[in-house]
């Protein structure tokens, strides 16, 4: 193995371990290039130990200082130059490659000689990720805690675009999360961060020339009923600031031409039909686009981005482009005007035109124009740009064909307000697309369809529109104020982590396995940093059958963590039986196993999905009835159907009862989006003991709730249980 290494990567010696040579000891996430530990006896960390940087490398050094100074209580010195234990230098010869360092630990100190301030910034989070858990914490320990095992690594990513896009539109997340954010980021060594804070729900960035953005869209409700927020030009230059000590790069996310109806709210003149709206105050994709026929309009445009650049200093401009819808174009005398002028025959060109001046603009000043994938599929734009691929990675083959670069951030691999799993538990959540395992992700082609070099990386992308709207967190501000934050983090990790690896290791060092043997102490990693993340559910090491009987052998995914189980189907609690040796069940559906961290943190059950794949010509399971959900007298019992409406057309839903002597009565339906009802039905019995409704669904809107509610009774008691599926015809 190494022999085939070596021949890989020649320039480089070779001293990595490979994950299957049984004594890698490599603890970190994402996984270096190579990292070997050298035997010796390790640095101990002391008070007196004094950091020496080069003087372009000194905020780096500081950092690490600071980042000391809690769990040490130490204030440990910084000065310039190369006398210390801990010593920073700028080598590129060393460390050939963008963001690359070496690293070497012994007994006498440590060495890094870094590329760039990002390499150096690097090296240090690879020092932190080798000492315990407790250096990310804010607890003062005990000294003799701070030891580092001899270690040598060589690192350097294998993709300059690592990257996380958080929705700070849909709910305003304050200047204190943003940091949090891009701290825990920088800790695997993720460097874009996409700033998405302009949606039709809220405009979040304070402009000098254009104040009503904020003053007026920022803003939804009225009086002590209003949410929101918005980030004033100092927020920008604190949080712009923070981020480049940690390597990353803030890339402001200005939509246009859709997702803005919190800039037309400001200034109605912005849109083609001029109409006064209101910042809306539920998840809403307006369909009012910003007027190109308006030269005041492409003038607010400009304006806004030159206001824009001043304040981020970052390469990459982000545009957003996705998901207009043209009918406003197609409608708009100025815009007709427009498109006549320019002989474009669908208004959808005229997205390309203003996305043409744009990338000019940008050109002039330096700075890379990047988007939605939709900026690049609306009409030729001559200069390159870089386009993000909300969709197929598959798609960039045409992206790049056109001089383009790309970076995936795919709705089936990296969306994360997509669940993990489908089990039972999970938090509210953005149903358009199927669950995204941490597997998934780890799995995400990254250069699959076309060369690396047009593909700049990846990136994990969280929306806020699905769980959180500024309503709800009124009413659940007074429970818990974080609680839209911690549910962020739930989504965000472990996922993050296993993206950050996908960004940063090269393929062939990739292995899932090994991934998760560094991932389990993660965890308290994430812990003493105060971040949540999801309990993963514990590993199934073996599954065997025997005389119809199936044993389970589990093992903890995360260090330290217990496990509970249960033998007859129910959920398990953290005061269950304590897993401590294989088990024996009857049916798999019976064993049931939780991993429990704390007794308030822990993972949803790990459980045998029933097999429903008889059922399957009646279409999805969108509900199931229980004994206990059944009333005596005629009452309307209300299910989410969110996800499995998918579209315009006509649906079938079918109750198929399974057990019980009793059968359920059903009356009228009625079909809700969000509250307004939009089909009703009435129940036709079949002899074979199910119940049909027929609908049909005329005015879809992707992203929004629907409902299904039904009169039900038990006839003469409820013992019954059943199915219910949902058909598009
Ligand atoms: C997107 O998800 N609309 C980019
Ligand atoms: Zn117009």
């Amino acid at each position: 193995m190494l022999a085939v290494l070596a021949l890989c990567i020649p320039a480089l010696p070779v001293f990595a371990a490979t994950p299957d040579e049984g004594k890698d000891l490599c603890p970190v996430v994402p996984r270096p290039l190579q990292y070997k530990q050298t035997g010796g006896a390790p640095f101990h960390l002391t008070a007196k130990t004094t950091i020496a940087a080069d003087e372009a490398l000194r905020p780096q050094a500081e950092w690490l200082s600071e980042a000391l100074a809690a769990p040490t209580g130490w204030d440990l010195a910084v000065r310039t130059g190369t006398k210390g234990q801990i010593v920073l230098t700028i080598d590129t010869l060393a460390a050939p490659k963008p963001e690359s360092y070496q690293l070497h630990v012994d007994r006498k100190g440590v060495t890094v000689k870094a590329h760039d301030a990002a390499g150096a910034f690097y090296a240090l989070q690879t020092l932190l990720q080798s000492l315990p858990a407790q250096v990310h914490g804010t607890q003062r320990c005990a000294n003799d805690l701070w030891q580092i095992p001899a270690f040598e690594a060589s690192d350097a990513p294998a993709h300059p675009w690592r990257g996380l896009m958080l929705d700070a539109a849909r709910y305003y997340y304050d200047k204190a999360f943003i940091k949090k954010c891009i701290d825990m980021m920088a800790m695997y060594k993720l460097n874009k961060f996409q700033f998405h804070f302009i949606d039709d729900c809220g405009w979040r960035l304070e402009s000098k020339k254009y104040p009503r953005l904020t003053e007026v869209g920022a803003w939804a409700g009225s009086n002590e009923q209003r949410t929101g927020g918005f980030y004033t030009q100092n927020d920008i230059r604190e949080i712009v600031a923070y981020a480049s000590v940690r390597g990353v790069e803030v890339i402001p996310e200005i939509e246009f031409p859709a997702h803005v109806l919190s800039a037309i709210v400001a200034y109605p003149w912005l849109s083609c039909t001029g109409v006064q709206h209101q910042v809306p105050e539920q998840h809403f994709i307006s369909r009012d686009l910003l007027c190109p026929g308006n030269p005041k309009a492409m003038q607010f445009l400009r304006d806004i981005l030159e206001e824009t650049i001043e304040l981020f200093p970052s390469k990459y401009i982000n545009i957003g482009g996705d998901e207009a819808v043209y009918t406003r174009w197609e409608q708009c005398p100025k815009c007709r005007a427009l498109m006549q002028r320019e002989g474009f025959t669908k208004a959808s060109e005229l997205q390309g035109w203003i996305t043409n001046q744009v990338a000019l603009w940008m050109q002039e000043k330096g700075r890379t124009v990047m988007g939605w994938e939709e900026i690049v599929m609306r009409g030729k734009v001559a200069t390159p740009v870089v386009a993000v691929m909300w969709h197929e990675p598959k798609d960039t083959a045409e992206v790049v064909k056109e001089g383009h670069q790309a970076v995936i951030a795919s709705c089936y691999y990296n969306y994360f307000d997509f669940p993990e799993s489908s089990t039972p538990g999970e938090p509210q959540h953005a149903r358009w697309c199927p669950p995204i395992s941490l597997s998934k992700v780890y799995a995400t082609p990254l250069s699959d369809y076309s060369p690396a070099s047009s593909i700049l990386g990846v990136q994990a992308c969280l929306w806020s529109d699905q769980f959180i709207h500024g309503r709800a967190l009124q009413e659940l501000a007074v429970l818990n104020e974080n609680r839209s934050e911690q549910y962020v983090e739930y989504f965000v990790y472990p996922r993050l982590i296993a993206l950050a690896e996908v960004g940063w290791t090269p393929a062939r060092l990739r292995h899932y396995d090994d991934f998760l043997r560094r991932l389990a102490p993660q965890y308290a990693r994430l812990d003493a940093k105060g971040c949540n993340y999801r309990v993963p559910e514990p590993a199934i090491i073996s599954l065997e059958e025997k005389g119809g009987r199936f044993t389970y052998t589990l093992a903890p995914t995360v260090e330290g963590a217990d496990i509970r189980y249960t033998t007859d189907g129910t959920y398990p609690t953290v005061h269950s039986p304590r897993y401590t040796g294989p088990v024996t069940v009857d049916r798999k559906s019976d064993f049931l196993a939780i991993q429990v961290v704390t007794p308030t943190h822990y993972s949803l059950p790990l459980l045998t999905p029933p097999d429903y794949s008889a059922y399957k010509a009646y279409g999805q399971l969108t509900a199931q009835w229980q004994p206990l959900t059944v009333q005596p007298n005629l009452s309307p019992w209300r299910f989410e159907c969110t996800g499995k409406v998918s579209g315009n057309g006509p649906y079938t839903l079918t109750f198929i009862p399974q057990r019980g002597t009793n059968a359920l009565h059903l009356e009228s339906l009625t079909l809700k989006k969000r509250d307004e009802v939009i089909a009703t039905a009435t129940p036709q019995r079949n002899a074979d003991g199910t119940t049909t409704y027929h609908f049909t669904v005329s005015n879809f809107e992707a992203g929004t709730p629907f409902y299904i509610e039904v009169q039900a009774c038990g006839e003469g008691g409820n013992d019954t249980s059943g199915l219910v599926f949902l058909q598009k015809e």
